[in-house]
């Protein structure tokens, strides 16, 4: 399947009675430029990527992959609620276990309706289910409480403060299997 295809329903990462996730196609970027900017000033202020312009989000699927990092968006039935983007950690020893970082922002018209929490487990699940992600870190600035908050509900736990910036960086281990 070409980039920029519609992607076909085994490509969703997850899915609920309300929302979807899947990774952002060529046909989405137009409102995903339009709801990053309508959301920039919150997005600036944690350190999220608001892209310039379609091109620039044309440029980031083109070279989304599950293994590097993919922009997902979050749909609540035809609507465009918000996005959610995991990455691999770069430079590692490919025999060492597998660490990807979360970012994710919701559309202030739709937030405390429990769309984080929702959608931050149903990609973590399938970073540590199909994806083989052993960990799963996340930055988030001591002044932001409700995405702190959203790890927590989760089961991430504040591992480290960084000593110059103060932010805080979140971590979520795989749970064991169970033997049988
Ligand atoms: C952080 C953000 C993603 C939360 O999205 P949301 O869908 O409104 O969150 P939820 O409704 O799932 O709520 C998650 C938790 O945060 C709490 N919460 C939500 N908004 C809050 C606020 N303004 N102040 C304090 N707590 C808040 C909720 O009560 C819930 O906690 P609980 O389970 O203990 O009750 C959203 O505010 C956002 O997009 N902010 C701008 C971008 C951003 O900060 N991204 C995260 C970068 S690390």
């Amino acid at each position: 399947m070409a980039k920029g295809d519609t992607y076909p329903a085994e490509a969703e990462v997850y899915r609920s009675d309300r929302l979807t996730i899947r990774p952002l196609t060529a046909a989405d970027a137009q409102a995903y430029v339009e709801h990053t900017h309508a959301n920039k000033q919150d997005l600036d202020a944690v350190d999220i990527y608001v892209p310039t312009d379609l091109n620039d989000v044309l440029t980031k699927i083109k070279y989304a992959s599950p293994e590097g990092g993919e922009d997902y968006g979050i749909w609540e039935g035809e609507q465009l609620v918000g996005g959610i983007d995991l990455f691999s950690e770069v430079n590692r020893d490919p025999q060492e276990p597998k660490i990807a970082w979360i970012a994710y922002w919701i559309d202030k018209a739709h937030r405390g309706k429990g769309i984080a929490k929702e959608v931050v487990r149903g990609v973590v699940d399938h970073a540590f289910g199909p994806l083989g992600f052993a960990t799963i870190k996340a930055g988030v600035k001591s002044h932001n409480v409700a995405s702190q908050k959203t790890l927590e509900a989760i089961g991430f736990i504040h591992t480290n403060t960084h000593p110059k910036t103060g932010s805080f960086t979140y971590t979520l281990e795989k749970p064991e299997t169970p033997a049988v």
